[in-house]
C-alpha cells in the first residue's frame, strides 16, 4: 500500500525556525529587491516544493515560468549529471561540441515560421533580447526601435531601454539606450485610448502607422519592434487576436524586423509551442529562455538566416552554448515531445480558464481573469466600475495562499499570475485553485 501525502503540507507556520534563518542571512548579504515570499527551499520534484522545516509547497509560480517541465525532471537530471561529467564548459563561441550543434539545429527547425534560421546562445533573457537588438541594428544599419508600454524584456541597459512595465524598473537609470519609441500596448480591459473591440477598428494597432511611423518616428530609421504575445510582467495581458497581425503588416511594409519576445510565453506555456502562434505571425527574431533549459541558464535569439553578422567578433559571449546547459536544453525538448507537454497545456489550461470565470463569478473584486493556455492570471480592483487595481487584497491572498503551502506570483498592478508546471496532476491543480478560492473568499471576508 502506498502512501499518499497531501499537498500541500504545513507542519510549521511558514517561515519556520530553519526559514527564518536563511531569510536574515540572505537579508544581511543579498542584494536584491524583488524577493515574493519568506520561501526557504530545500529541494523540489514536479509541482512539489519542500521547504527547509519540513514544509511541502505547490508550486504555481514554475520559478518564474522556467520549470515547465517540473522541478528535477528526472531526464534533464540525468542528461545534466552526464553531460557535467564528460565536459561542462569549453567556450562554444570558439570550438565545436555535438550537443551545441544538436541543440541550435532543433532550435532552428522549431523555431515559429517556415523561413530558414540560425542560432544565438546566450544565458538568460535579458541578453536574448540584446542580441535582438544588435542583430537588428546590424543587419538593418538602422538605429531605431519600437517597443510596448506594459512591456517587460529584462534589465539589462539595452534591454531596460525596452521595458515599460513598471516605473520602478527604470527609475535612476536614465538616460537608456536612445532610439526607443514606446506605444501603447493592446489592452482591451483598461483600454489605453478608452474605446471598446470590436468597434474600435483597431486602433491601438493602426495607430503606429497613421500616427508613430507618420509624425514621430520615420519608419526607415526603424531597426525594429519588440513585442511579447502576451504582455507577462506587465499583467498577462492577451491582445486581441487580429492585433499583432495587423502590427506585423504594418512593419514589413517599411522593412521593420519583428521581433518575438517569448522568454516567458513560450515552450509550451500558452497551450502552443510558441504563443505567436495563436496570432498566425511569423517574426523575423525570436527571443527564448526561462524553460529552455528546465532551471540550467540558456537563452536563444533565433533569426532568420539572411539577418546573420557577416563580420566575425561582431558578437559573442563566454558561456552561451554551456555545455551542461545544452544538454539540459536538449532533455527539455525531448520531455516536451514525448510527453506531450504542449497538449497537456492546452488541456489543463482549459480547465484553469473555466475555474477562472467560476471564481469571478463568485467575487466582485476579482474585476478579470485573463490568459492563455497555463499562463493565467486574475485582477483585484476595488470595484468593477472604476476598477481601481485592489493592490492590498492582492498581496494579502498572496500571503494567504504561502501560509497554506501555495506558492504564487503577482503580475502588473495587482494581478496574480498562475502558471503551475505545466505536467501538474489535475488534481493537484484542482487542489491549487480550491486554495486560491479559499484565500479569495477569507480576504474579501467572505463578501461578494
Ligand atoms: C518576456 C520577458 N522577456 C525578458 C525577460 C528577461 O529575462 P531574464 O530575467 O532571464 O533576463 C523576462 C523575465 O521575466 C520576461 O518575462
Amino acid at each position: 500500500m502506498s502512501i499518499v501525502t497531501k499537498v500541500p503540507n504545513i507542519i510549521v507556520e511558514p517561515p519556520g525556525p530553519i526559514a527564518r534563518k536563511i531569510v536574515e542571512m540572505d537579508k544581511h548579504y543579498l542584494a536584491t529587491v524583488t524577493k515574493s515570499e519568506p520561501l526557504a527551499v530545500e529541494r523540489a520534484q514536479g509541482e512539489k516544493v519542500w521547504d527547509v522545516d519540513g514544509n511541502l509547497f505547490l508550486d504555481f509560480a514554475s520559478g518564474v515560468s522556467v520549470m515547465n517541465i517540473g522541478h528535477c525532471h528526472p531526464a534533464v537530471v540525468k542528461a545534466v549529471q552526464e553531460q557535467a561529467a564528460k565536459v561542462m564548459h569549453f567556450a562554444g563561441t570558439d570550438y565545436y561540441y555535438d550537443v551545441q550543434s544538436q541543440l541550435v539545429k532543433r532550435l532552428a527547425q522549431i523555431a515559429p515560421g517556415p523561413s530558414e534560421k540560425k542560432v544565438f546562445l546566450s544565458n538568460s533573457g535579458a541578453e536574448s533580447i540584446e542580441a535582438a537588438m544588435k542583430i537588428a541594428r546590424w543587419s538593418t544599419g538602422r538605429k531605431q526601435y519600437i517597443a510596448f508600454i506594459g512591456a517587460f524584456h529584462g534589465r539589462t541597459m539595452g534591454a531596460l531601454s525596452l521595458t515599460c512595465s513598471k516605473r520602478v524598473q527604470r527609475a535612476r537609470y536614465f538616460p537608456t539606450v536612445p532610439g526607443v519609441t514606446h506605444i501603447p500596448y493592446a489592452n482591451c480591459y483598461r483600454c489605453p485610448y478608452h474605446q471598446e473591440y470590436p468597434s474600435c477598428g483597431l486602433w491601438c494597432a493602426k495607430i503606429l502607422d497613421e500616427v508613430y511611423l507618420d509624425a514621430l518616428v520615420p519608419p526607415d530609421e526603424v531597426a525594429a519592434l519588440f513585442m511579447e504575445p502576451v504582455q507577462g510582467e506587465g499583467g498577462y495581458i492577451v491582445p486581441p487576436k487580429e492585433f499583432l497581425p495587423e502590427i506585423a503588416k504594418i512593419c514589413r511594409k517599411y522593412g521593420i524586423l519583428t521581433v518575438d519576445d517569448e522568454v516567458q510565453a513560450g515552450m509550451g506555456r500558452s497551450g502552443k509551442m510558441w504563443a505567436i502562434e495563436h496570432f498566425g505571425v511569423e517574426p523575423d527574431v525570436t527571443c527564448m529562455a526561462k524553460s529552455l533549459g528546465s532551471g540550467m541558464p540558456i537563452a536563444a535569439t533565433v533569426f532568420n538566416k539572411d539577418l546573420d553578422w557577416k563580420s566575425p567578433g561582431a558578437h559573442s559571449n563566454t558561456y552561451g552554448g554551456n555545455c551542461v546547459a545544452c544538454a539540459a536544453s536538449m532533455a527539455t525538448l525531448d520531455v516536451i515531445e514525448k510527453e506531450k507537454v504542449v497538449q497537456q497545456a492546452a488541456r489543463k489550461g482549459e480547465m484553469m480558464r473555466k475555474r477562472l470565470e467560476e471564481i469571478k463569478q463568485r467575487f466582485e473584486k476579482v474585476g478579470d481573469v485573463r490568459g492563455l493556455g497555463m499562463m493565467r492570471a486574475l485582477v483585484f480592483v476595488e470595484d468593477r466600475n472604476s476598477k481601481t487595481p485592489a493592490f492590498k487584497l492582492r498581496n494579502e491572498v498572496g500571503e494567504l495562499a504561502f501560509k497554506k503551502g501555495l506558492i504564487l506570483l503577482g503580475c502588473g498592478k495587482s494581478g496574480i499570475r498562475l502558471i503551475p508546471p505545466l505536467t501538474i496532476a489535475e488534481e493537484n491543480l484542482d487542489g491549487g485553485m480550491d486554495i486560491l478560492e479559499e484565500c479569495i473568499a477569507k480576504a474579501v471576508g467572505g463578501k461578494k
